[in-house]
């Protein structure tokens, strides 16, 4: 109790956290049932027993599915007001949220239906709950390049809602390269880059997501320990990492938080932050997932305090906002 009040005290900025990985099973159950959506599941329960994976798409199968109770704008508002209760709860004063439009337009929800949804509560994040926040689309690598050239076209009535453009779902056999356009693209319009690599990629998608996307941030990049020559790029470059330590170990990536790579990435130099990415489904929110490392030594409230202040570092926030969050 004594740490969870520490870490609450901390201010932290979120910036790897799907918004689609954010829907509790109760909140599902709900959504279905306003929505009339028939879930694979018969109750909250049965959805919550079918949390043990094997590895990411093993998870990702299940996510995809629990999207579909996502139709309406007040359904999308009402999944980020939810995470904002949370993520305020634990001290969260600044969020980069991921969207996955794919995952709804790809089921005949309009682009205008989740971005109307999503911006009527990021757009009043400060005066609800005290936390400024921002939008970032991400492209399922897995539907391919010409899929998300025309998701990005989908999306550029709203670019001003967001501030940046990610990559994400199945990593392993779709190398970031093929989305050499689409993100120039997105540069061109002005927009923050990121991308999962090195989540189960080798550390050549690391190295792909820097020199052919031109991402700014990597998240997770666990796998970036296994090339030296790359750590020391990523140290001397202070390439900012969102690493996702339940989520490592929820998707057996990792054995244990004892046996996760954050502590030797952070003895590396390498600028770590402490991320929640689906927080409904790997056992908490970015407060949990600091209170987890911190049963482990290494990971003392002076170093808890470091990846907080790391996560305001990694941010895309002007200074001003910055120094005023902090
Ligand atoms: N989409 C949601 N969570 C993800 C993760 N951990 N990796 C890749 N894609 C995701
Ligand atoms: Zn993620």
């Amino acid at each position: 109790a004594a740490t969870a009040a520490f870490v609450r005290a901390i201010p932290k900025a979120e910036l790897h956290v799907h918004i689609e990985g954010t829907i509790e099973p109760e909140h599902a159950f709900a959504l279905a049932e306003r929505n009339a959506v028939t879930l694979p599941w018969a109750t909250a329960e049965a959805l919550k027993d079918a949390y043990r994976f094997d590895d990411l798409q093993s998870f990702l199968d299940v996510y995809y599915q629990v999207t579909a109770v996502l139709t309406t704008v007040a359904d999308f508002a009402d999944i980020v007001t939810a995470y904002f209760d949370r993520a305020a709860a634990q001290g969260v004063r600044h969020v980069e949220l991921f969207f996955d439009p794919q995952s709804h337009t790809g089921r005949g929800v309009p682009m205008s239906v989740v971005m109307d949804g999503l911006w009527s509560a990021v757009s009043r994040s400060v005066e609800t709950h005290g936390l400024t926040s921002s939008l970032i689309l991400c492209f399922l690598r897995d539907l391919g390049a010409e899929a998300a050239a025309e998701t990005l076209r989908e999306a550029e009535p709203y670019l001003d809602r967001i501030v940046g453009v990610g990559l994400d779902s199945a990593e392993a056999g779709h190398p970031p390269a093929a989305f050499h356009d689409v993100f120039a693209a997105a540069a061109l319009f002005g927009l923050r880059r990121v991308a999962h690599a090195g989540e189960e990629g080798p550390p050549a998608y690391v190295v792909e997501a820097l020199d052919a996307l031109g991402a700014e941030r990597i998240d997770h990049g666990v796998r970036a320990l296994e090339d030296p020559a790359l750590v020391a790029r990523l140290a001397e470059e202070r390439v900012p990492l969102t690493v996702c330590p339940l989520s490592n170990v929820r998707l057996r990536g990792v054995d244990s938080i004892a046996q996760h790579p954050l502590g030797r990435m952070l003895d590396a130099g390498l600028l770590v932050s402490v991320n929640s990415d689906d927080p409904a489904y790997f056992g908490g929110y970015v407060g949990d997932n600091m209170i987890a490392l911190h049963d482990d030594p290494r990971y003392d409230l002076a170093t808890l305090r470091v990846l907080a202040e790391n996560s305001f570092r990694s941010a895309f926030l002007d200074d001003d906002t910055r120094t005023a969050l902090v």
